[in-house]
């Protein structure tokens, strides 16, 4: 058997949530493999809303078993918070929620460096989602952080104040900003309860035995394709692998072990936080699809930048990660539209390209878009893929043979059953 992965294409909240939580009825495992609480994944079902941080999206699906991987960046704050509404729901996670001890923890002092740090960046701020996220991959990558598997040890307490101390420090060169430090520390230390309380396991051979065993697992990206450390539109980007090539690192399997990747697009783009957005809007039409959209994050609530669907940006997506299927997400969004944009090259330079060039934050790309005719119509009628207006089919169809990859499903609204399944799922 295969780990499937499901991942962003944009700049995030493209709807990997509500995806996951679709095809996790046909999964065993699902398993996070990086990002933390910056990530909010939405979840519709039976007239109730849930938004999850760090737990994985399978998690409402009796039977099934979610990992937090060794990739993803833990607070316990926010975990006991997500545990609470659970369980407020009647949620049975004890049994079905493992944590990867070699994941790394998110401490105050953390979340103080991140605030600070952006602070002092002024107006070039990155527009960070104030998780503490930057700097707890930091301390990872430099060899400084606290895993999981430590709050087990007797010096855990000793490197907790090890690391709190050099933390320290380092905000003394950084702008002074409001922090409780104390009362944060004593939430952290009294959520630790909550996390020590899960079944911790060592990820790695969890998952290389699931898989043995033919186990269906399916990876839950977070972030999207454009926020990677290494090809996202870097330094507006987060901290982590977000590509398919951060399954292996953040689960700890073999590359041989990846099956389909399913890349999830918006029928538009949006973007939270700064950075280079070459089909942002930033007229009327932008507010309609952010009003349109209910386009305010899920983390932080800040109103995402709108802008119509970039062909070169998914092209390059599709390529980094190895997308097998499309999954196109909020069409519905556009119903209201009479003319829909897609940017399908790039003029940079003196010349046109479908290339990115090697840095959108210094080289301004102008977009070049075609032009399609709107549908003008509701689609929540809409059961299968013929149902759908034929402008709309027409949308789909030059995604797809621009893209060169097959749409396998289009989302019609954030309801769990607001999918249209196409060819190889449809029934
Ligand atoms: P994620 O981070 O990729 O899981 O996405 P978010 O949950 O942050 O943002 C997606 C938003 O769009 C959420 O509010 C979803 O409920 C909503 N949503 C998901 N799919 C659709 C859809 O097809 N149509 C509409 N109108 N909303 C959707
Ligand atoms: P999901 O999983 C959208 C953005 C932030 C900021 C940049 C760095 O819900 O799609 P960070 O806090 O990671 O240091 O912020 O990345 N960002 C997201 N944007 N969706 C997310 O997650 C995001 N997680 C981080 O807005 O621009
Ligand atoms: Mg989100």
């Amino acid at each position: 058997m295969a780990i499937d992965v499901i991942l962003g294409l944009q700049w995030g909240d493209e709807g990997k949530g509500k995806i996951v939580d679709y095809l996790a009825a046909s999964y065993d495992i699902v398993a996070r493999f990086q990002g933390g609480p910056n990530a909010g994944h939405t979840l519709k079902f039976d007239g109730q809303k849930f938004v999850l941080h760090t737990v994985p999206s399978g998690i409402f699906r009796e039977q099934l078993t979610n990992l937090i991987g060794n990739g993803v960046v833990i607070d316990p704050i926010t975990l006991r918070r997500e545990l609470g509404g659970l369980k407020e729901a009647g949620v049975e996670y004890e049994s079905r929620l493992l944590v990867a001890k070699k994941a790394h923890l998110i401490l105050p002092t953390h979340r103080y460096l991140d605030a600070a740090k952006e602070a002092a960046k002024g107006k070039a701020k990155i527009g960070s989602t104030l998780k503490g996220i930057g700097p707890t991959y930091m301390d990872k990558t430099g060899r400084n952080g606290i895993r999981v598997g430590d709050i087990l040890l007797d010096n855990f307490q000793e490197r907790y104040q090890a690391l709190k101390q050099k933390h320290l420090g380092l905000l003394k060169a950084l702008p002074a900003i409001d922090f409780d430090l104390k009362k944060e520390e004593v939430k952290w230390f009294d959520a630790l309860g909550s996390l020590r309380s899960l079944q911790m396991v060592d990820g790695e051979y969890f998952i290389n035995q699931q898989l043995a065993e033919g186990k269906k697992i399916l990876a839950e990206g977070a972030q999207g394709s454009m926020l990677d450390i290494d090809f996202g539109t870097y330094p507006f980007v987060t901290s982590s692998n977000t590509l398919t090539s951060g399954v292996c690192g953040g689960l700890g399997v073999a590359p041989k072990n990846i099956g389909e990747v399913i890349g999830i697009t918006k029928a538009y783009c949006t973007r939270v936080g700064s950075g280079p957005f070459p089909t942002e809007l930033f007229d009327e039409m932008g507010d309609f699809l952010r009003k349109e959209g209910m386009e305010f994050g899920a983390t932080t609530g800040r109103p995402r930048r709108c802008g119509w669907i970039d062909l070169p940006q998914l092209k390059y997506t599709i390529m980094l990660n190895g997308v097998t299927q499309l999954v196109v997400t909020k069409i519905d969004v556009l119903n209201k539209f009479d003319e829909i944009k897609a940017a399908t090259k790039y003029r940079y330079n003196g010349t046109e390209s479908d290339h990115l060039p090697y840095d959108l934050c210094s080289v301004p790309v102008e977009p070049q878009y075609k032009t399609f005719a709107g549908w003008q119509h509701p689609l929540e009628n809409a059961k299968n893929y013929n149902e759908l207006p034929p402008n709309a089919k027409l949308y789909l169809a030059e995604l797809e043979n621009h893209l060169n990859v097959p749409v396998s499903m289009v989302s019609t609204g954030p309801d769990r059953k607001s999918l249209i399944l196409k060819d190889r799922y449809n029934s």
